[in-house]
Parts: structure tokens; C-alpha cells; sequence
């Protein structure tokens, strides 16, 4: 598997925009979550053996405790030492909460190790993403740090193949930004390119985001489709409130 991840912090992201090369053969080992990026502050830390890091740790411990295994979205607060520390988790809408739960485990491992002193960082998995911050960022748009991934595979008739792709996702963003009462936000849907090929399309918001603000957050995600992987024949873009994806193949489960 040729894939290449880079980190960096949230002070030089702005700037730059990650592109990672996602080989569409990656051989997926079923009971890990796979790992896609992270991104933790360099610029806002907190000192060893501080309240905020015993904020910290009570707070990624409720996220990935036994309490939450029965959802797929959870938001809390933890404000011991003064500063508080806010944290979500969202999973994809089609995994199982099993699944769910397993990765919500993995990703806050993750982060206590590789994020050790950050008062900020959010990390992508397949199946589910996680952030927290000492600043609260509930119920509204964060487009940064942002994540691309791309498979390189290339397209036969890019520019038809755009013109569809956008359509659809657009589509797609549409139900994931307003679904049915009580439905997470998150949507899926097929395009037929041709006799032989579908294309497969995802969005997703975190369900703490009204329809408005989920529909401007995958406009921006849809939008840097183009930059990132124009031409490709499987594409994701994400930012820490939403995030969109497409393929050649089925990727996600499909109710029956
Ligand atoms: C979760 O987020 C919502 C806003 O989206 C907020 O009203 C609620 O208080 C949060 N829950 C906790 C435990 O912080
Ligand atoms: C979060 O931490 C940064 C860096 O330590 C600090 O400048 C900022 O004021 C803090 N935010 C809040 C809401 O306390
Ligand atoms: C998709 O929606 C964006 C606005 O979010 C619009 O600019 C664009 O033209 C639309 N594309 C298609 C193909 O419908």
C-alpha cells in the first residue's frame, strides 16, 4: 500500500492543503479502524501535569467510555481546572456502533499519545473522526484544518465525469443537510456513468449543525473537490464539521 500521511498544525494549515494518495487495493484489516490523518496544535499547549490535562484525559476517557457505545455522535464538556475542554466524536452513518465504538477507542489512543501537550487536534478515521479544543466549536462550521484524499486511478472523460460528479454530490449534500426528523446528517447516492461503471457518493455533518450551515460546510468540502482531485477516480475531502467522498465501487453499506 503506497500511501503517504502528513501532519502538521493548525497554525500552518490554513495555508496548505493536504493531499493524500489513498491506493484503491489498500488491504483493510477488518477489526482495526483505518487510520487516515491528524492534525494537532503545535501553537496552543498546555503544560505537563496541568488542569487542562487532567481535563483532558477525563474528557477522552467519557468520549471513548462504555456510556457512549450505544451512539454514533456524542458531544461533551469538561471544566475541572478552570479552562474547559469541549470534545466530539461523529462515525460514519453506515458503520455499526460496535465498529463505532472500536474506533472512538483507537482514535482517542491516538491522540493521548501522538497529541501528548495540544489544546487542540481532530483525527480521521474511515469509519469515524474525533476533535477536541479548549475553545467551543459546537454547532458551528470549521472548515480547518482540512484533509484531501484522492486515489490516483484517473478518469477516461475527466470533464463529463466532473460535470456529473458535482451534480450528484450536490445531490447528495442536499439529504445529508436535510434529513427526515430524528436522521443523522448524512446521505449516500449512486450516478450511473455508463453501461459499466456507478459512481458512489457520501456527505456527512455533524448532526450538531443546522441544515443551513451543514449544506455551506459541504459546499466548501464539494468545492475543493475540484482541487484536490480533479480528474480521479475516487476523491474525499474533509474538514472537521463535514466531509464528503466518492468511488468508482461501493464503499459504504447500503440499508437493505
Ligand atoms: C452538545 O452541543 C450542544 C450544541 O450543539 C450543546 O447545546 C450541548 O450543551 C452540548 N453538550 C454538552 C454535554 O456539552
Ligand atoms: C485556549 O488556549 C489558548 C492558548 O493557550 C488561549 O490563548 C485561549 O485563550 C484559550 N481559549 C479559551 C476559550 O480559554
Ligand atoms: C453545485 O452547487 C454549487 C453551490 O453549492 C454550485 O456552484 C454548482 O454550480 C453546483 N454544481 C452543479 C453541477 O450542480
Amino acid at each position: 500500500m503506497a500511501s503517504m500521511v502528513i501532519m502538521a498544525s493548525y497554525k500552518i494549515i490554513p495555508l496548505l492543503f493536504f493531499i493524500t494518495f489513498l491506493s484503491s487495493a489498500t488491504s483493510d484489516d477488518e477489526s482495526q479502524p483505518t487510520f487516515l490523518s491528524h492534525a494537532c496544535s503545535s501553537d496552543k499547549t498546555f503544560p505537563a501535569n496541568s488542569a487542562f490535562q487532567s481535563d483532558l484525559t477525563t474528557l477522552l476517557s467519557s468520549l471513548a467510555s462504555d456510556n457512549t457505545a450505544n451512539t454514533d455522535f456524542y458531544n461533551t464538556t469538561v471544566a475541572g481546572g478552570g479552562e474547559t475542554a469541549y470534545g466530539l466524536f461523529m462515525c460514519r452513518g453506515d458503520v455499526t456502533l460496535e465498529v463505532c465504538h472500536q474506533c472512538v477507542v483507537e482514535a482517542t489512543k491516538r491522540l493521548t499519545s501522538d497529541c501528548q501537550f495540544s489544546k487542540e487536534a481532530v483525527i480521521w478515521y474511515d469509519e469515524c473522526m474525533l476533535r477536541y479544543s479548549n475553545t467551543s466549536f459546537f454547532s458551528t462550521v470549521d472548515t480547518r484544518p482540512r484533509l484531501g484524499l484522492l486515489n490516483t486511478g484517473n478518469i477516461a472523460n475527466p470533464a463529463s465525469f466532473m460535470r456529473l460528479l458535482f451534480t450528484t454530490m450536490n445531490e447528495t449534500a442536499d439529504l445529508a443537510a436535510k434529513p427526515a426528523l430524528g436522521e443523522k446528517k448524512y446521505a449516500t447516492k449512486e450516478a450511473f456513468i455508463s453501461g459499466f461503471q456507478t459512481l458512489y457518493c457520501l456527505a456527512q455533518c455533524t448532526p450538531d449543525l443546522s441544515p443551513e450551515d451543514c449544506r455551506r460546510c459541504l459546499s466548501g468540502v464539494i468545492g475543493d473537490l475540484n482541487w484536490c482531485c480533479d480528474g480521479k477516480q475516487g476523491g474525499r475531502v474533509l474538514y472537521p464539521s463535514c466531509n464528503v467522498r466518492y468511488e468508482l465501487y461501493p464503499f459504504y453499506q447500503t440499508p437493505a
